[in-house]
């Protein structure tokens, strides 16, 4: 196992004294194949910070998401992770065609074994959490893509994740309504006040949504610039059209070209 947990007396007092749940310290990633994916990350994610990670395709963000998750273990470096209730969310939705929108947000506590009415009354408030009020009943096939990724984030937050690792979650959405799931993705972490690590190739939704945006260079993948984001916890979607924002997003993408 790649993580380390620690056991705190409760969820509040859980993480280092900071609030730090995520901490790589000079992680590295060597597959058998030969492949160098991630060299010497460091990287400490606390409660209530959302950190974006962009970088070229193949330079090793879903490899260190992974390895943040305790599903791939590195060959190198250290990681503390302080929590063991971390949510996940891929970028295909990987919902049971066969289960309804209420069937798949409770499969997570299900298989944890919770109780009927207590995964019932986590999964309603998840499914009006992200909008899905009045689809309980609704298969996949019979949902958009917005809304199977809706159902996808509700599953993910039956779980109360203290660590949130999101994988280009919103990648295959239109521009539109991926615009509409950032806003209240942010409305759930000013509510939920996890620790976020966002996986995107938008520079726009990294900015938008995050406290700080990291760049990765290209295979191997190094961490070659971080940027704090400096605007309001409430943002409104008219934020994307200020000159302030344009520019972040400028120094980002200008970091990105020179790291790919
Ligand atoms: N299980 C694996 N075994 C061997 N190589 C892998 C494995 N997973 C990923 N890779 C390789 O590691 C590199 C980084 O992959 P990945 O983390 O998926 O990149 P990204 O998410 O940034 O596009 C790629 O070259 C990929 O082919
Ligand atoms: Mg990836």
């Amino acid at each position: 196992m790649s993580t380390t947990a620690t056991t705190p007396a409760t969820g509040a007092e859980r993480g280092a004294p900071d609030g730090t749940l995520l901490h790589m310290h000079g992680v590295d990633m060597h597959f058998k194949t030969g492949v160098h994916a991630v060299d010497s990350v460091d990287l400490a994610v606390r409660r209530g910070e959302f950190v974006s990670v962009v970088g070229p395709s193949g330079c090793g963000k879903s490899t260190l998401l992974r390895i943040a998750a305790g599903l791939e273990t590195r060959t190198g470096g250290r990681m503390d992770v302080s929590t063991d209730a971390i949510g996940y969310v891929f970028q295909d939705p990987t919902l049971l065609p066969w289960r309804t929108v209420m069937g798949n947000v409770e499969l997570c506590t299900q298989l944890q074994h919770q109780p009927k009415e207590v995964r019932r009354k986590k999964a309603q408030a998840a499914i009006e959490m992200v909008g899905l009020k009045g689809f309980e009943g609704n298969y996949p096939s019979q949902l958009s893509g917005g809304m199977r990724m809706r159902a996808s984030l509700a599953r993910a937050l039956t779980l109360d994740p203290e660590l949130f690792l999101f994988d280009e979650p919103f990648g295959a959405i239109d521009e539109i309504t991926r615009e509409r799931l950032n806003g209240e993705l942010l409305k759930i972490f000013r509510e939920q006040r996890f620790a976020g690590v966002f996986v995107t190739h938008s520079i726009a939704e990294a900015v938008f949504l995050s406290t700080r945006v990291v760049v990765m260079s290209a295979r191997p993948g190094r961490i070659v610039g971080e940027f704090e984001v400096p605007f309001d916890p409430h943002r409104e979607p008219s934020l994307r059209a200020d000159a302030a924002f344009a520019r972040l997003t400028g120094e980002v993408g200008e970091c990105l070209r020179a790291a790919a």
